[in-house]
């Protein structure tokens, strides 16, 4: 889990009138108050795809759905390898990444290094979405004004001038464009994850 995609399709499997499902969701842990899920939840890691396929087997699961982000690249990982290992047929949901619109302006960047490469060539006022983890690839930036949007407080070394803004979507676009105008932001950093709601 950790995404609303995991959090449907646990609701609509909760709400199956078939009998026999057991659902249980799987969080990281990374967030102390975590939105919870329909049904069973466990937290914290496995220890890897070897932890992952102890579990799976241990709990004699029958199918393994990984609905995480699509930048939880190990998490998606260690799934395929468990799956592969204990037999356990896997689904994969799947969200496509956005497809430019005519009047976007868009810069691509492979990393958040990349990214803060980019930044002082696009902009003074930076609003990052990216999270809180990764901030340290911005925290040489001096001469950049950061708004730093994050579930939790940011741990990491922060850019100088930074503002932090604590909360969690979903957001809506009338919020969105009066908070981009009222700290007067000239880019927006991102992670393409595609769906229609970032
Ligand atoms: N990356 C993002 O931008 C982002 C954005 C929104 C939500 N999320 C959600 O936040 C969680 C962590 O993301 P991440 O990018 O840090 O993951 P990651 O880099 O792929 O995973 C790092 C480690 O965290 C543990 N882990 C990750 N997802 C887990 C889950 N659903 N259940 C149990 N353990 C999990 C695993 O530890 P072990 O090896 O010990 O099993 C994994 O090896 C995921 O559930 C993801 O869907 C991520």
């Amino acid at each position: 889990g950790g995404t609303a995609e995991a959090r449907d399709l646990a609701g609509l499997l909760a709400a199956d009138p078939a009998p026999g499902w057991r659902v249980t969701s799987s969080l990281a842990g990374r967030v102390s108050t975590p939105r919870l899920p329909p049904g069973e939840v466990r937290v914290g890691g496995f220890g890897g795809a070897e932890g992952l396929a102890a579990w799976l087997t241990g709990h004699r699961v029958d199918a393994l759905v990984d609905a995480t982000h699509p930048f939880a690249a190990a998490m998606s990982r260690h799934a395929a390898e468990a799956a592969a290992r204990t037999d356990v047929p896997l689904l994969v949901l799947r969200r496509p990444g956005w497809t430019p619109a005519p009047g976007d302006d868009w810069h691509d960047a492979g990393s958040l290094t990349e990214a803060a490469g980019q930044l002082p060539s696009l902009g003074r006022r930076v609003f990052l979405t990216t999270g809180r983890m990764g901030l340290a690839a911005f925290a040489a930036l001096d001469e950049l004004w950061f708004l730093v949007r994050s579930v939790e407080p940011p741990g990491e070394p922060a850019p100088s001038r930074t503002e932090v803004l604590l909360d969690r979507g979903p957001f809506t676009l009338a919020g969105e464009r009066e908070l981009l105008r009222r700290h007067r932001i000239d880019v927006v950093v991102t992670k393409d994850s595609g769906g229609a709601a970032t």
